[in-house]
């Protein structure tokens, strides 16, 4: 197995150095290896992170039944199916969620739907603060200054992730993200595909994320996904999305 599992390992930094040398600089490079912060093991398995805040904290905008199956069901459901792998998938990193392919097609679908299911699951919390009082929320100056650059505005670059949001087909992800030459753009991708993943035409660095799979606001919303987004604004963490944009 050991024999095995270097090769993933060697396969998979050729294909982040691959990466870094065609398309993604030393900068971005560095970028991609802080993304590791969202894939955490204990030594023998990985771990349901715990949420930053309580379940019921981001009502009234997501239900604390929503989160907590979310959470404990939906996000353990990847952790699990990755620890009850038979490939050492312990030593999965985000390495292995760049490169997205594997010795076999298995592990391939390993690394792409539970592997990425964990690592979007845990980076998507981090994006996400209570705002119970429904205090005004908006990105900070040079997020901002950035957004408005390539958006003209807030409102307009609000409007057109909501829009992209709204129209993904089926279970999937909206996503803005840093491109490769340091442009904002919003991008979707489906299941639990990510713009880390090279299986991904539009690839760049994570800012902001929005999981808009049913699991995350049918219990609340039905069939208005478009509500559950439009209320979603509200506790955007923009302070985390700030961090992910400036990578400090
Ligand atoms: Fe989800």
């Amino acid at each position: 197995m050991s024999d095995r599992r270097d090769f993933l390992r060697k396969t998979a930094l050729f294909g982040l150095s691959g990466l870094a040398g065609s398309l993604i600089g030393k900068e971005k490079l560095d970028a991609v290896e802080s993304a590791s912060d969202f894939l955490v093991n204990d030594g023998n398995s990985f771990v349901l992170p715990k949420l930053p805040y309580a379940y019921d904290a981001l009502e009234p905008y997501i239900d604390k039944q929503t989160m907590e199956i979310h959470h404990t069901k939906h996000h353990q459901a990847y952790i699990d199916k990755l620890n009850g792998a038979p490939a050492n998938s312990i030593n999965f990193s985000v390495d292995d969620i760049t490169k997205c392919e594997s010795v076999d097609a298995t592990t391939t679908a390993l690394i792409r739907n539970n592997l990425g299911g964990y690592f979007n699951h845990s980076l998507f919390w981090t994006l996400l603060k209570p705002n119970p009082k429904g205090e005004a929320n908006n990105p900070g100056v040079a997020l901002a200054e950035a957004i408005n650059r390539d958006f003209k505005s807030i409102d307009d670059f609000k409007k057109e992730f909501s829009e992209k949001a709204t129209k993904i087909f089926g279970s999937g992800w909206c996503w803005l993200i840093l491109d490769t030459t340091n442009k904002l753009r919003i991008v979707t991708s489906p299941n639990q595909d990510n713009p880390y993943m090279k299986v991904m035409a539009d690839r760049g660095k994570v800012v902001l994320a929005l999981d808009v799979w049913e699991h995350a606001y049918y219990l609340k919303y039905q069939n208005k996904r478009a509500d559950y987004i439009s209320n979603w604004w509200n506790i955007v963490n923009w302070e985390k999305a700030a961090q992910l944009f400036s990578g400090k």
